[in-house]
């Protein structure tokens, strides 16, 4: 039997997953693992019955892997029509938003059977080489096989002494009905987007004392050096200069010197310029209006919008996408000190002036600086990610963040990229009275307020930022609820989640494939009542 095997080999963009692709239809790649002694002709048996296990059976099959030998996990997909089919629900229906309400889509149950696979392997001890074979494979298929088992084997033990278990080696082996080479591209793919997932959740789990503004600004420049990108930086300083103080006033309690990073991904013919903003606070104590303990405990998660923008960014780059992309990373550490700023200070950001009446509300004012960088550039839209509010979980739980921005066109196209990518997103509105609570009374405005009594955190701060992108479509993505995992579920492992890695791509790969001069493109791009 000839099987593809390949690697993507170099040193931030480097995989760890190897897959061997088989050319032939999956019968015979469960043939082969028999005849190498990996698995039991009676569990070939069983994988070679379409529809005899589902997805429930998962589990005894791994217990069934011979022990102290390469460990085989089979897992049998039922055919379409064949006993279980898991494509229900996945239609699309007239509307993106009917979407959220039918059953998870099957490539969603695919990635989380596979996580709990990974789990497995994982509380079996396996040090040896794991080979899992896919059998039935059909292309989407299996990339969601790959992306569950990339995702659930995933683990920060960086960190960890004595009681680090040695790494697994793991081989994915993939056949299925299609031709090996489209395969293989397929694997490629879903390796890339769930290694950069991992990527970018290794950025937020180091603690803030290891991932300050340098460090991530190194990890940026080295990501870039690896993809052959460019990556600069602007110091408070530079930034200042330009009318810009957000940053500066941020990091300016911390020893630690904040900046803008900026990387640039451009290819030579784009379908579109797309601005990606990542909130970058490595550390967010509150400032002088400090947190509590409890409140500041992982606060070192405050950069995982950075992390996603790069994340997103590496796997545009090594997938080649052709959407040119400008990620903006204000980066800063928020802490208290005598040199911090002080509630009640007013800075500038471009064109308006800011009362900060909350040192803790200093998301918005890292992200008003890149914002304005951005839209100087004439980008067909800004996305930002950032952790921005306590309240995103106070709304939504951990199960979807909010998504706002003042054109509901790329609205859209993020929560279609959401509900296909299962990074789900949910729309609050940006109506026009939410503006006035923002507005200042000494200043043009006031980075936090409240509304009649009520917080209306999530909102509020999205109408802050809107003042910032007044000619540029933008959207906002706050993954403040959704960044961090405090257990372990499915595929995420408890600690960063990556969130906002395969939305991104899934936007990037939505627009990619859209016709050039489309309809779509050329509507004209209905605004938000509020800052028309
Ligand atoms: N980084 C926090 C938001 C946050 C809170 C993220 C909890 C993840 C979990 C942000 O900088 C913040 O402190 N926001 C304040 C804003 C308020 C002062 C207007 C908040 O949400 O309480
Ligand atoms: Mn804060
Ligand atoms: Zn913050």
């Amino acid at each position: 039997m000839d099987h593809l095997t390949f690697k993507l080999g170099r040193p931030v963009t480097r995989t760890t997953s190897q897959f061997i692709v088989y050319p032939a239809e999956s019968p015979d790649a469960v043939r082969h693992a028999v005849r190498l002694g990996l698995a039991s002709p009676e569990i070939a048996d069983g994988l070679l019955s379409p529809g005899r296990i589902r997805l429930s059976l998962t589990a005894t099959l791994v217990a069934q892997a011979a022990p102290g030998r390469p460990q085989v996990v089979a897992l049998e997909l039922p055919r379409p029509g064949v006993g279980l089919d898991l494509r229900q629900g996945s239609a699309a229906p007239a509307h993106v938003l009917s979407r959220f309400f039918g059953p998870p889509p099957w490539t969603e149950r695919y990635r989380q059977a596979w996580a709990e696979i990974a789990n497995l392997l994982r509380a079996g001890d396996v040090t040896d080489t794991s080979v899992v074979v896919l059998t039935a494979g059909e292309p989407d298929r299996a990339a969601a096989v790959a992306e569950g088992l990339i995702l659930g084997s995933y683990a920060f033990d960086r960190y960890l002494g004595y009681r680090r278990k040695p790494s697994t080696e793991r081989c994915v082996r993939l056949a299925g009905s299609v031709e090996a080479g489209e395969m293989r591209q397929l694997a490629r793919r879903a390796i890339t987007v769930a290694e950069s997932v991992n990527f970018a959740r290794d950025l937020v789990n180091t603690p803030a004392k290891d991932l300050g503004p340098q460090e991530l600004e190194d990890a940026a420049a080295e990501l870039a050096r690896d993809l052959g990108l460019k990556c600069r930086s602007m110091t408070p300083a530079q930034l200042r200069k330009r009318g810009l103080e957000g940053i500066a006033a941020v990091g300016q309690g911390s020893p630690r010197s904040p900046r803008l990073i900026v990387l640039e991904y451009a290819p030579a013919r784009p379908r579109y310029r797309i601005a990606l903003v990542g909130k970058g606070v490595t550390f967010d104590s509150g400032g002088l209006s400090l947190k509590d303990g409890k409140g500041m405990e992982v606060m070192k998660k405050d950069m995982a919008g950075a992390a996603a923008c790069l994340g997103a960014l590496r796997a545009a780059a090594m997938m080649e996408l052709p959407v040119q992309l400008t990620v903006f990373i204000p980066a800063a550490e928020n802490m208290p000190d005598g040199t911090a700023q002080r509630p009640g200070d007013i800075i500038r950001c471009g064109s308006k002036t800011i009362e900060v009446t909350n040192t803790d509300a200093e998301g918005r004012l890292i992200l008003a600086d890149a914002l304005v960088l951005a839209q100087e550039q004439g980008h067909d839209a800004i996305v930002d990610v950032a952790t921005l509010t306590g309240e995103a979980g106070r709304t939504f739980g951990n199960v979807l963040s909010p998504v706002l921005g003042n054109d509901w066109t790329w609205v859209e196209r993020l929560l279609s990229a959401g509900l296909t990518a299962h990074e789900r997103f949910w729309p609050l509105p940006l109506l026009a009275e939410y503006r006035e609570p923002m507005l200042g009374e000494i200043a043009d405005l006031k980075n936090a307020s409240q509304m009649g009594g009520y917080t209306a955190g999530s909102i509020l701060a999205g109408a802050f930022l809107a003042e910032f992108s007044p000619k540029t479509p933008w959207v906002h993505l706050d993954i403040a609820n959704t960044s961090w995992s405090a257990a372990d579920l499915g595929y995420l492992r408890k600690g960063a989640t990556g969130v906002g890695v395969r939305v991104l791509v899934q936007l990037l790969r939505d627009l990619a494939a859209e016709s050039v001069g489309s309809e779509a493109r050329r509507r004209p791009r209905p605004r938000a009542a509020t800052h028309a």
